[in-house]
């Protein structure tokens, strides 16, 4: 099927006129459509569904069509245009929000945010901050969301405790006979062990509330108007899953207040940056002031140390296993990937008692 077929099976109003391929994304493969309404140009968004990646996108859509309605209502109740606030994904005549292609890939068509941008990285604090802000603000608003309605699209995704299971199983098959070589690293995710799983435990024992997490905080996945520097929407909301405040909050720091590339080789440069951090804790924490629990509020920071141990865990297993999960540029690349995440966890542990400090004076 063309691009302009797949447009046609949606309820749009207006004439298809134009369509260019986006190349940012790495999961789904997007195409900016334009559309002629009444006189007036309107833009699209159309994207088709990893299907390598998500083996429901029926359900996917499910997920994300919930939250970005519910979302949708709370602003129009509070008075914002949710128009550049929050994707609306479109219906095919049969009231379906994905067209399937004779090839059975999945489509769905949404608002493009026009005159926007994104930031691969995210180095400037008023960025950081309301890349913090948008994030904070989308649990904002799924706070009271039945998180348990949610398809779980990919099962266990920071159960730290399984991670280890699995890198333990790495650890005895060694089935490409690295293990010998790699003893050290081995014996520091050990050393991370009991501290790296207490979130994942408590999470299993319902002593953390669940909530509707986004599992993707990336700063690129933050639209931003263009002039302004100011956060629109939150998009790429296929891995929204039940989970722990912690984990989007954690993961995104992990990400962003790093002041190194996920790969550095050099370990010296590999540090947790507190300003940057102090950025993105004042965005987030700021907009669910009132809203987290004091439990919460505590493990923020933990979830932080908790994210970046997890990661260095996974890296480390892959490369065990032969590097089959991640993909790699070179032989050695996920070792690489995983020295420097335990070098970020053993940053990000010295720093713990100050992060604690930064969370809870934005918290209050
Ligand atoms: N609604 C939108 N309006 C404008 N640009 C968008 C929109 N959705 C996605 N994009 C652009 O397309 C890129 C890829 O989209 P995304 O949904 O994040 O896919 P991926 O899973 O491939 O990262 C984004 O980084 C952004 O630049
Ligand atoms: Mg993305």
């Amino acid at each position: 099927m063309t691009i302009k077929e797949i447009c046609e099976r949606f309820r749009i109003c207006g004439d298809y006129t134009a369509c260019t391929q986006i190349n940012n994304g790495i999961i789904n493969k997007s195409y900016l459509v334009t559309y002629r309404c009444d006189g007036q140009e309107r833009k699209y968004l159309v994207q088709r569904i990893n299907r390598a990646v998500f083996r429901r996108p029926d359900k996917i859509m499910q997920n994300v069509v919930g939250v970005t309605e519910f979302i949708r209502a709370k602003m129009l109740a509070q008075g914002i245009d949710p128009e550049r606030r929050v994707l609306k994904y479109a219906e095919t005549a049969d009231r379906k929000n994905y067209v399937l292609d004779s090839e059975g890939n999945y489509w769905r068509l949404y608002n493009f945010i026009d005159d926007s941008v994104v930031y691969d990285e995210a180095t400037d604090a008023e960025i950081i901050e309301q890349v913090g802000k948008a994030f904070g603000e989308f649990q904002n608003y799924l706070s009271d969301y039945d998180a348990g309605s949610l398809y779980v699209s990919i099962p266990n995704f920071h159960n730290t405790r399984r991670r280890y299971d699995l890198f333990y199983e790495a650890v005895m098959v060694d089935a490409e006979d690295r293990a010998g070589k790699v003893k050290r690293e081995i014996d520091l995710c050990r050393s991370h062990e009991t501290l790296a799983t207490k979130l994942s435990i408590m999470a299993e024992n319902k002593e953390i509330p669940l909530h509707v997490t986004h599992n993707d905080t990336k700063s690129n996945n933050v639209i931003f108007d263009r002039e302004e520097k100011k956060a629109l929407a939150v998009i790429d909301l296929d891995t929204v899953m039940p989970g722990l405040v912690a984990y989007d909050f954690g993961d995104a720091a992990r990400f962003i207040c790093s002041d190194a590339p996920e790969d550095e080789l050099d370990l010296s440069k590999v540090k947790f940056n507190l300003e940057k951090f102090r950025a993105l804790t004042k965005g987030f924490v700021g907009a669910l002031k009132g809203r987290l629990t004091p439990i919460e509020t505590d493990t923020l920071a933990l979830g932080v140390y908790t994210m970046t141990v997890e990661l260095a865990v996974r890296f480390l297993t892959d490369y065990l296993n032969g590097d089959t999960y991640f993909s790699t540029n070179y032989p050695g690349h996920n070792l690489d990937r995983a020295k420097c995440q335990l070098a970020l966890a053993d940053s990000v542990y010295g720093k713990l008692d100050a992060m604690r400090e930064i969370v809870r004076e934005y918290a209050k």
